[in-house]
């Protein structure tokens, strides 16, 4: 895997620093069924995770398709985020380990999909994901920090579940910012401006710091001039906030899960793989430059 893997022959850059600090909180979020949330998730956490970064990837959906891809037993997803949720297990309790070094999985269980109901009457109900994730800036990893990585996490993805309701409030009140996956087919616009203007009631009403951190065009069919229609539509409306990176539709991508791996490890050199490095890279590439005083 490390040799498949290698950040420098995929343009991945290796981080340097090893000061402790909260990591990255990006949620992966579209209302919209099927556009790639998971499979975003699962392979931008892996190529993160091959550059030596430490990465929590929790899924939040019921469905727990991004623990069924990572290949986690049904078995083993207790307590999971619905634990987490209910104030039963910290992050770090309910993490366990993948296929991926550096990369760990909240697994999500079934009695997550009750966890809206359980939680209508609780008090902060919309920040139990953030004061976990405040928690889990203690945690630091017993071997200490390897040469590339901090001594706790440096990225937390959150696979969102297909709906706007409390489990995705709790993602977006706790991210730094959110990753929007579109698929490159008609109707992919539709839903967007909902998830806009929910983006904008979390600002102002609880995490002033949310920031679109990028939309991703996935399932690109260059045979299909619909998807170069859509493409081009996206990027007339949203400019630069689209990564320059598309995910091709590509059938490697879509059987990876069934083997419970990401495509990043199915087949390192397929066209959906190396995508998914690149997409990496450009986000890397993109946050430095955010960080740079100019
Ligand atoms: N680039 C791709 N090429 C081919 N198939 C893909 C690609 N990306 C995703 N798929 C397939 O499309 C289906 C939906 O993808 P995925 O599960 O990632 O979407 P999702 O937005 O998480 O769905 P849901 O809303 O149900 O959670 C899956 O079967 C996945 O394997
Ligand atoms: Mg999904």
């Amino acid at each position: 895997m490390s040799q498949a893997l290698n950040s420098e022959s995929n343009n991945l850059t290796p981080i340097t620093t090893s000061a402790p600090q909260r990591p990255r909180v990006i949620a992966v979020v579209n209302q919209k069924g099927g556009v790639g949330k998971t499979t975003t998730a699962i392979n931008l956490g892996t190529a993160l995770a091959a550059t030596g970064r430490h990465v929590l990837l929790i899924d939040l959906d019921p469905q727990g398709n991004a623990s069924t891809s990572l290949g986690i037993d049904k078995t083993a997803r207790q307590p999971g985020s619905y634990g987490v949720l209910i104030g039963r297990a910290s992050l770090s309790e309910a993490m366990v380990t993948s296929s991926v070094p550096n990369l760990f999985l909240v697994p999500a269980n079934r009695d997550l999909s009750g966890a809206e109901i359980e939680l209508v009457d609780a008090e902060q109900r919309a920040h139990r994901l953030t004061e976990a994730i405040d928690i889990l800036c203690e945690f630091s990893f017993p071997d200490g920090p390897s040469e590339t990585s901090r001594p706790g996490f440096d990225y937390v993805l959150i696979d969102c579940p297909p709906s706007l309701t409390l489990l995705t409030l709790n993602a977006l009140v706790a991210a730094d910012s959110l990753i929007v996956p579109l698929q490159c087919e008609f109707l992919a616009l539709d839903g967007l401006s909902e998830l806009l203007h929910t983006v904008d009631v979390v600002r102002s009403n609880f995490n002033s710091k949310l920031k679109i951190q990028g939309i991703v065009l996935t399932m690109y069919d260059n045979r299909n001039r619909l998807s170069g229609q859509v493409a081009a539509d996206v990027r007339a409306h949203f400019g630069a906030q689209v990564f320059d990176t598309v995910i091709p539709r590509n059938v490697r991508v879509s059987e990876a899960p069934s083997f419970g791996m990401p495509v990043l490890l199915y087949d390192i050199s397929c066209a959906g793989a190396q995508a998914y490095a690149h997409l990496a890279s450009e986000m890397l590439r993109r946050e430095d430059a955010e960080e740079r005083p100019s």
